[in-house]
């Protein structure tokens, strides 16, 4: 007799609502392929936010080895106690340079980065604002702090404003993402710059899809708008484009060091694994070194968003590489992933509570080693698919 009948329940009500989700396991072909579940059949990988092909390039993963040799695997301690190593340091030191921040600090993910910051910033009295398709990791963190928190519309400022202009709180921190994670558009930053002037307040930006990907030398939207120096605090995971783990945060030192002496997630956790640190800042510099890279991205991520709008596809406000096709119901989500499946491609099916209901989509996930005749096909795949 088990204790979990309200596991099971909640399972099968999953089930039955089509939004149980399922792990897959993934072995990396060539290139943008994988084949899943030890299964011998190759796809198309659609799915990963390896955008740069960085996570299986020779140069990160001989860091990464060689790291391993030097430093060994594990940090073995936190960083405050014996688990900072040169790996880390020499990171921190390259990410702070190249977001043209005063320091930065490496945390053991985009999730916990979040988390660190929302949690030891804003106090008791104070107001977060997030944009409302803003990472679990942000919500999460929001609900969580001392201080209150409410969402605005990035097509709506005017609320953000309104919010703004209330005076019972003591600070405001403005938090969004640069590029949405699951709709591929962007945040009206130079706007959201200005509101932060106006009113004092402390303007966060998650780079997670666009560092790497974006601006002239890779450090993102904010660096392509010429916003960098505007941007309180940027955050950026290094699980997509540098094709590694982890996260960096970049600030002025000051906020670097709070931070290190009062953010949890930071101080009671084992320091991440040098070799990643190593094999992230052979990632750091391909990116500096090859903008071939992200100008193939972006013109691949063109190509395909005008393929798919011009088979009426809806990819909602997409202008980056994160192209969503957005379908409504999660089983019809599911069916298209699964046909598409047959077909040789590799497309997840993203449902709600990830997304709002009604807007279950298949998100594409662009990178640079996509060819114009994967893209053909995939739109063709989707239009017979969706359009049948
Ligand atoms: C915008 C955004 N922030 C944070 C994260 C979390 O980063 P990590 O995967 O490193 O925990 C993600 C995705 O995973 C994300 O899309």
């Amino acid at each position: 007799m088990t204790n979990f009948a309200f596991v099971y329940n909640q399972l099968k009500e999953l089930e039955a609502d089509k939004l149980l989700r399922k792990l897959c396991c993934m072995t990396p072909a060539q290139g943008a392929a994988v084949s899943r579940n030890s299964s011998s059949r190759r796809l198309v990988n659609f799915s990963s936010n390896d955008y740069l092909n960085l996570a299986c390039d020779g140069r990160v993963v001989d860091a990464g080895c060689e790291a391993i040799r030097r430093w060994g695997f594990g940090a073995s301690a936190s960083r405050l106690i014996c688990g900072t190593m040169e790996p880390h340091v020499a990171l921190e030191r390259e990410f702070a340079a190249f977001f043209r921040k005063e320091a930065a600090l490496l945390f053991t993910s985009g999730w916990t980065a979040n988390e660190a910051i929302l949690r030891a910033l804003p106090r008791k009295g104070d107001l977060i604002l997030m944009d409302k398709a803003d990472h679990a990791s942000i919500i999460d963190a929001a609900a969580a702090s001392e201080a209150e928190f409410r969402t605005f519309r990035r097509d709506d400022l005017s609320r953000l404003n309104r919010l703004l202009e209330k005076t019972k709180y003591n600070r405001k921190f403005i938090v969004t993402e640069s590029i949405f994670s699951m709709d591929g558009d962007s945040a009206d930053l130079a706007p959201l710059v200005n509101l932060k002037k106006a009113h004092d307040a402390i303007l966060i930006v998650d780079e997670a899809h666009s560092a790497g990907c974006m601006g002239a030398t890779g450090a993102g939207l904010a660096e392509e708008l010429g916003l960098l120096a505007d941007i309180d605090i940027l955050v950026a995971p290094l699980g997509k484009a540098f094709g590694a783990a982890g996260a960096v945060v970049a600030a002025e030192r000051a906020v670097v060091d709070y931070l290190v002496n009062t953010a949890r997630p930071f101080i009671y956790t084992t320091a991440p694994p040098p070799a990643n640190s190593a094999a992230a800042l052979a990632a750091l510099e391909i990116v500096r070194s090859e903008p071939q890279r992200r100008r193939q991205l972006s013109e691949n991520a063109s190509y395909l968003r005008r393929r798919l709008t011009g088979k009426s596809l809806n990819i909602g406000n997409s202008m980056s590489h994160i192209v969503p096709v957005i379908i409504g119901e999660p089983h019809s989500a599911l069916t298209a992933a699964e046909r598409l499946c047959e077909k040789g491609f590799l497309l997840v099916a993203i449902r709600p509570p990830t997304v709002p209901p009604g807007t279950a989509r298949l998100r594409i996930s662009v990178q640079a080693s996509h060819t114009r005749e994967q893209f053909d096909a995939l739109a063709e795949g989707l239009a017979d698919v969706l359009q049948a």
